[in-house]
C-alpha cells in the first residue's frame, strides 16, 4: 500500500467506548481503504464544536480496520476531557496521519515491545499488521507496565492477540512488580527474551529516557515513540523538540518529534 500524504479532514465519530475510569476509546470514518498507516503515526484531533482548546492535541493510531481509525486516549486536560465528551454522530477534526512510525516487523526476527501505561496504544495496530503480514505471534512479545491493575489499558485485546504477554505494575498489584523497563530486564536476564531482538518502546518521557539508556548501554537494537507536548503537529511551531545526539541539520542538538519522529533510534535520544 502506498503511504498516506497527511490531510485535515472532518469525520464523524462512529463509537465511543469507555475503557478505565480515565481512559476511552474513540472510533473515527476513515474512507481510505486503500491507503496505510504506519504503526506510531499520529493524527492532531479537535472538536469542530468550539469546544476545548483551539490547539488540536496529537494521538496514535491505535487501529484501523473496516474504514474506521481508534483511538486509545487518557485523559489529562482540557484537550483530552473535550474529547471525551464526544459522542457516537458528532464529528472530529482531524490532521493525518503525521510523522514516522516504527519500522515493519520482520518475519525471521519477532520483536519486543515495552510499553508504558497509555504508551500502549500505537501497538495494536502494530501486532495487526505483524500478524496479517505472517509474523507468528509466539515471536513477538509485548511488556507492558503501568500504575496498578487498573491502568493496564485494553488489556483483553492485547490478550486476545496470542503474543507472548509480560504484566508489570508499579504498586504490584499485577504481574511484575516495578515499571516496564525494570520488567523488561528482568526479561532478558533471566533469557526469557533475546538481547538481538529489535525492542521498540512507547511511554511517558522519563519511561524512555530510562530506556533510551538501558538499551545504549547494552548497544540493543531499539527504537522508541515520543510522546512530547506538540503545538501544531507539521514542523512549524518548535514546541516538540527534544533533545538528540548526533546533532541534526546545522548542529542544532534537538529533533521535531512530530517531523523526524515520533519514532527515534533509542541511541539518538538524549536526556536525564
Ligand atoms: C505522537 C504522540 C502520540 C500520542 N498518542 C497518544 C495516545 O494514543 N493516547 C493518549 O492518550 N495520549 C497520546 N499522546 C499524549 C497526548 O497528546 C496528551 O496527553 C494530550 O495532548 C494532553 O492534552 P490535554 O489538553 O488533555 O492536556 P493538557 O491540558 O495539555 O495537560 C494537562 C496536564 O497533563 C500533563 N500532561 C499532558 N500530556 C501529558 C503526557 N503525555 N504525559 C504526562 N503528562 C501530560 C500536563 O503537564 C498538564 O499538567 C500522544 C502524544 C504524542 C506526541
Ligand atoms: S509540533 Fe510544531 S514543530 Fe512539532
Amino acid at each position: 500500500m502506498p503511504a498516506t500524504v497527511p490531510r485535515r479532514e472532518t469525520r464523524a465519530v462512529v463509537s465511543f467506548e469507555s475503557i478505565a475510569a480515565d481512559c476511552f476509546r474513540i472510533g473515527v470514518e476513515y474512507p481510505h481503504p486503500s491507503e496505510s498507516v504506519e504503526p506510531a503515526q499520529f493524527f492532531m484531533l479537535r472538536r469542530t464544536d468550539g469546544e476545548g482548546p483551539l490547539l488540536p492535541r496529537p494521538f496514535s493510531l491505535e487501529r484501523l480496520r473496516d474504514g474506521v481509525l481508534s483511538f486509545l486516549v487518557k485523559v489529562f486536560g482540557r484537550g483530552s476531557r473535550a474529547l471525551a465528551a464526544v459522542r457516537r454522530g458528532e464529528s472530529l477534526d482531524l490532521v493525518g496521519p503525521l510523522g514516522h512510525g516504527f519500522a515493519p516487523v520482520r518475519r525471521e526476527e519477532g520483536v519486543a515491545m515495552v510499553a508504558g501505561g497509555i504508551g500502549i496504544a500505537p501497538f495494536a495496530h502494530l501486532i495487526e499488521r505483524a500478524l496479517g503480514a505472517g509474523v507468528p505471534a509466539a515471536s513477538m512479545t509485548l511488556v507492558f507496565g503501568s500504575a496498578n491493575a487498573a491502568s493496564l489499558y485494553a488489556l483483553p485485546l492485547y490478550e486476545s492477540y496470542g503474543t507472548r504477554l509480560v504484566l508489570a505494575t508499579d504498586d504490584g498489584s499485577r504481574g511484575f512488580r516495578g515499571n516496564a523497563v525494570a520488567c523488561y530486564g528482568a526479561e532478558l536476564q533471566a533469557g526469557r527474551l533475546d538481547p538481538r531482538t529489535p525492542v521498540l518502546a512507547c511511554g511517558p518521557d522519563r519511561m524512555l529516557h530510562a530506556f533510551a539508556r538501558f538499551a545504549r548501554e547494552r548497544g540493543l537494537a531499539a527504537s522508541l515513540s515520543v510522546e512530547t507536548f506538540m503545538a501544531c503537529g507539521i514542523g512549524i511551531c518548535n514546541g516538540c523538540s527534544v533533545p538528540v545526539e548526533p546533532a541534526r541539520f546545522g548542529g542544532w542538538p534537538y529533533a521535531k518529534a512530530c517531523r523526524e519522529g515520533p519514532v527515534l533510534a533509542a541511541a539518538d535520544l538524549r536526556g536525564p
